[in-house]
């Protein structure tokens, strides 16, 4: 359904299931992440704020690089996770469970970066997500986020194949935004659902917020990725800005 009464899921009801797919995902690997890292950019020594962290695999990769990382997340099963990883390999994160339209724990002005990876699509409150990034950054500070890309992962969207051997990606809804849940039982959406906006609701609730878009990117995959189809269009969808 989209834009009715089904209810997101916790994280926490999944949490297990979720760290051992991030774990193994060829699709979030390393290839699809370095596009991730390479418009975050250099974060040596920089304060960091994770946003919606999950179990912490890329507030250990910025931990690694350098970056002095604090992960949000609202799951405090995901959370456990993460700070039991952060145990038995110390990098100096703190994790936080808070919610990411407040970020209340967090003071203003009080991060250089904040990153999101593929999580605003699990945040109903797309505006004041963005309005609580802005108070958290310095002037000047950057915030890059990935989203599943809002055209191609639209709700229930299918991919097609030709009997000539090409794939093509059917939309079936764009315009209607709002809460849905995929019918694959077995995929993340399909558990804890998504809500859909527009590529220009997303442009748009930025701009409004107050920041500046530097760059975007909707990088392709060329290895062996679970679906053949993303060679033909994006997965996802990566923008850099900063905080007018
Ligand atoms: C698809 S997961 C992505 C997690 C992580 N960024 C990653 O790369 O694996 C979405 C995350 O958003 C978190 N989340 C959902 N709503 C939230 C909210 N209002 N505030 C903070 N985190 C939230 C979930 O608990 C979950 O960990």
């Amino acid at each position: 359904m989209i834009g009715g009464k089904d209810m997101p899921t916790s994280y926490d009801a999944i949490a297990a299931w979720y760290d051992g797919m991030v774990r193994s995902d060829s699709l979030a690997g390393d290839r699809m992440l370095q596009h991730f890292f390479d418009l975050i950019g250099p974060v040596d020594g920089q304060q960091i704020c994770d946003l919606a962290c999950g179990q912490g695999h890329v507030a250990r990769a910025l931990a690694r690089r350098g970056a002095h990382v604090t992960g949000i997340d609202l799951s405090s099963q995901l959370i456990a996770i993460a700070r039991r990883d952060e145990a038995n390999d110390p990098l100096g994160i703190t994790y936080i469970v808070d919610d990411a339209i407040t970020l209340a724990s967090l003071g203003d002005a009080c991060c250089d970066g904040v990153i999101c990876n593929l999580a605003l699509m699990d945040i109903p409150d797309l505006a004041a997500t963005f309005g609580a990034v802005w108070r958290i950054l310095r002037p000047a500070g950057w915030f890059v986020f990935a989203i599943t890309h809002p055209c191609f992962e639209a709700p229930h969207a299918q991919w097609r194949s030709s009997a000539d051997g090409t794939t093509s990606r059917e939309i079936v809804t764009y315009f209607t935004e709002g809460f849905w849940r995929s019918d694959n039982p077995h995929g993340v959406r399909g558990q804890v659902g998504a809500y859909h906006r527009t590529l220009a609701t997303y442009v748009n609730t930025l701009l409004q917020s107050g920041f500046i878009i530097e760059r975007m990117a909707e990088p392709q995959v060329t290895g062996a990725a679970r679906e053949p189809g993303y060679r033909v269009v994006p997965p996802w969808l990566h923008v850099r800005c900063t905080k007018n």
